[in-house]
């Protein structure tokens, strides 16, 4: 009997001048990129969320706390890495992957294949099981006022 779980993951970092804007383990040029105690990756934290959601495995904070030095800059690319063995160890394999990045700006479409690409291959996964889209926030609120980016997955595992 084939047994499908779904899980969410949501991530917001604020934006923040000197540092880089990192999505999905691809540096954008940007003139300003994501504060945070690792890389600051907001579209690999929310897809790492929603695979550890979609096992009931925890959050990312459970396995890769922030107050944790081995995890200061940390190459967000490893979170993702490791929720995907968690995953897998539990007996599930993912089937497809769908996310969204809320920024003002830069502008991310010309990015999409090449944040699609490194994301599958992170996750060892087909680029046609990954999905990645973007949005403004129409310049209101903290997003919309290019305070802070957002993210939001889901994530879709199949047992077997
Ligand atoms: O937010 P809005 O609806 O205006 O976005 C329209 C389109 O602009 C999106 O569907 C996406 O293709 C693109 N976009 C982008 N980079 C962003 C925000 C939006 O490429 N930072
Ligand atoms: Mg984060």
């Amino acid at each position: 009997m084939s047994e499908i779980r779904t899980g969410l993951g949501w991530d917001v970092h604020r934006l923040t001048a000197g540092r880089p804007l990192i999505l999905g383990g691809v540096a954008i040029p940007a003139a300003r990129g994501l504060d945070g105690h690792s890389d600051a990756d907001i579209l690999s934290h929310a897809i790492t969320d929603a695979l550890l959601g979609a096992a009931a495995l925890g959050d990312i904070g459970l396995h890769f706390p922030d107050t944790d030095p081995r995890w200061k800059d940390a190459d967000s690319r490893r979170f993702l890495a490791h929720a995907r063995d968690l995953v897998a160890q539990a007996g599930y394999r993912v089937v497809n992957v769908d996310a969204t990045v809320i920024l003002e700006r830069p502008k991310l479409k010309d990015f999409r294949e090449a944040i699609r690409q490194a994301l599958a291959d992170t996750l060892g996964l087909a680029r046609e099981q990954v999905s990645v889209k973007f949005k403004t926030a129409e310049r209101v609120g903290p997003v919309g006022e290019e305070r802070a980016a957002e993210a939001q997955a889901i994530v879709t595992l199949q047992r077997g």
